[in-house]
């Protein structure tokens, strides 16, 4: 497995590279969420590249930038059974050198959810998202369901800037007790792990209400908040139920919602989500 750091080093082995190339973007310490993105890209392409680059400009100024979980021999390791060809590991420097001004900022999404809650969040990721495809030229980029917001802004930045690559969506990876795979679930000691299952659960009791007949999004945020503030653990930021493709919050569910929510454990913040009504 080839590794590089540099633009022009990245150029050079990408240029190597036959057929359809897929690129998974990510910031590392990879998990079993992650590696089922690389499988994906393996079926919609001939060679994958995954980026590893814990992208400042993502991270608010309170954020975990600094502490944020770093384990690149195991990434390398898992990376090498999972058959990846090629690890693009930028730096900082390399991403944003002296006098680096531009930005891609989206007008409405960004308003919304997460990005109501972590100001220029979304900004940073679109930014260093476009620069990875500028790079890289990927036919296909593979992004999980686990940041559905993140999967809306670079739907829409891709269309916007008629940028010419396929994105492909990976369901979200679970523990076994349901609670979503992240790298920040490392944060969480014994009790809070356990307490973490709290969002899965909010989501399905809000399923369970859904199927037995429950149209009415206030009633199916109320069913999550309750479940949340059941849990001594556990704080709730929000609570979601909107629609799939503008996000914005729902009056009543016709056939689809996504039910998303973010909720600190502890110091650790953890996001979760479902499609209700998914064939
Ligand atoms: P990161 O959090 O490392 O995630 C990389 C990719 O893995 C994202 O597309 C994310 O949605 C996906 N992912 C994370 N946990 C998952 C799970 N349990 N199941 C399925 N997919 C999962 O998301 C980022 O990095 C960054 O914002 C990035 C896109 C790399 C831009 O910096």
């Amino acid at each position: 497995m080839n590794q590089v750091s540099t633009i022009q080093e990245i150029r050079d082995a990408r240029k190597k590279l036959k057929g359809r190339v897929g690129l998974v973007p990510t910031m590392g310490y990879l998990h079993a969420g992650h590696i089922s993105l690389v499988e994906i890209a393996k079926q919609h392409s001939d060679e994958v590249i995954v980026s590893i680059f814990v992208n400042p400009s993502q991270f608010g100024p309170n954020e975990d930038l600094d502490a944020y979980p770093r384990n690149l021999e195991h990434d390398f390791e898992l990376l090498e059974q999972a058959g990846v060809d090629l690890v693009w590991l930028p730096t900082s420097e390399i991403m944003y050198p002296d006098n680096y001004q531009t930005w891609i900022d989206l007008d409405q999404i960004p308003q919304l959810l997460e990005g109501s809650q972590r100001p220029g969040h979304f900004k940073g990721v679109a930014t260093v998202v476009a620069k990875l495809f500028n790079v890289v030229k990927p036919g296909v980029a593979v992004f999980g369901q686990k940041d559905a917001q993140q999967v809306a802004v670079i739907k829409q930045m891709v269309r916007d800037l008629n940028m010419p690559v396929e994105i492909a969506v990976g369901a979200i990876i679970r523990e076994p007790d349901g609670l979503a795979m992240s790298s920040r679930n490392s944060y969480l000691d014994a009790k809070q792990r356990q307490a973490a299952t709290v969002l899965y659960q909010a989501l399905q009791n809000a399923q369970t209400k859904f199927q037995d007949g429950e149209r009415s999004a206030e009633a199916i945020r109320k069913t999550m908040t309750d479940t949340i503030n059941n849990e001594p653990l556990a704080k709730m930021e929000y609570v979601s139920c909107a629609n799939v493709d503008s996000l914005e919050e729902l009056e009543n569910i016709s056939t689809q919602a996504l039910l998303s929510m973010a909720v600190y454990v502890g110091q650790t913040r953890l996001i979760d989500n479902l499609v209700l009504g998914e064939e």
